[in-house]
């Protein structure tokens, strides 16, 4: 596979076309940002982490019968997966009350949410992914009906694998963000899955070991992510 000009680069990472119109390398960089790019800073290792994280995840995705863009790693940091038509909007996966949540609704952190709430985003820069319903997706033209129920049902159970997984770990998953993509008319996951994307929390002491370090502050990101990739990736060199 060769690789060539890069199609998109966005804070975190870069997709680049390759000869196989239907492949497409991911690959995960140091850089990272909050706040819709506010807060800007750069990490090392933190794109290898990441990459790790993810594919592990969509393995295990994958063994429980989700279907994800994930073919194979090209690099540490880079990842082949199948071209896809990205759904615009950003599943969000709530289990325990954290971050916007408790900011805009009276939930209060380390609220038990159950059943988990699902909310959906209209993944757009220029709007500042704001939270739509099914209604205003359908009238966006974002997906249809059956893709919606689709996309819902697949983010429960992707839920599901992943609580099973982390807590076995010592990790609790109080939320995460999911995307999915449209492949051969059937919708798949897609993006990433890993310390950016998700809140992991250490079930013990309650720490956050993801992109909240950096968001708020709470000190070293490296050393967080490095937590969470040695516990969750098997045999990961650190
Ligand atoms: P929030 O509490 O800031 O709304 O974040 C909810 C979850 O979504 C959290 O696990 C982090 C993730 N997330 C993203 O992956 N991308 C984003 O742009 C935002 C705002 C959150
Ligand atoms: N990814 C978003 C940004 O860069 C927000 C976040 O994750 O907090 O601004």
């Amino acid at each position: 596979m060769i690789k060539q000009e890069a199609l998109y680069s966005g804070k975190a990472k870069t997709v680049y076309k390759t000869d196989d119109p239907e492949k497409l390398i991911m690959e995960f960089r140091n850089s990272l940002t909050a706040f819709d790019g506010k807060k800007k800073s750069e990490a090392p290792k933190k794109g290898y982490y990441n990459a790790r994280i993810s594919q592990t995840l969509f393995k295990l995705l994958e063994e429980n019968g989700i279907k994800t863009h994930f073919n194979s790693m090209l690099s540490d940091t880079e990842m082949v997966v199948d071209a896809v038509e990205i759904v615009k909007i950003e599943v969000i996966v709530r289990n325990i009350a954290a971050g916007s949540l408790t900011k805009k609704y009276p939930f209060k952190t380390g609220e038990k949410l159950d059943p988990p709430i699902i909310i959906f985003d209209y993944k757009s820069d220029e709007f500042g992914d704001p939270m739509i319903n099914d209604d205003m997706a359908l009238a966006m033209g974002l997906a249809t009906k059956a893709e919606l129920a689709e996309i819902r049902k697949l983010s429960l159970k992707i839920n599901s694998i992943l609580i099973e997984y982390l807590a076995e770990r010592n990790l609790l998953l109080p939320d995460f963000k999911l995307e999915f993509g449209r492949r051969k008319g059937k919708i798949v996951l897609a993006d990433e899955i890993s310390c950016d994307t998700c809140r992991f929390w250490d079930m013990t002491t309650g720490e956050s070991l993801d992109k909240d370090v950096f968001r708020f502050d709470k000190g070293d990101l490296v050393a967080a992510y490095r937590e969470v990739a040695k516990r969750i990736v098997p045999g990961i060199k650190l």
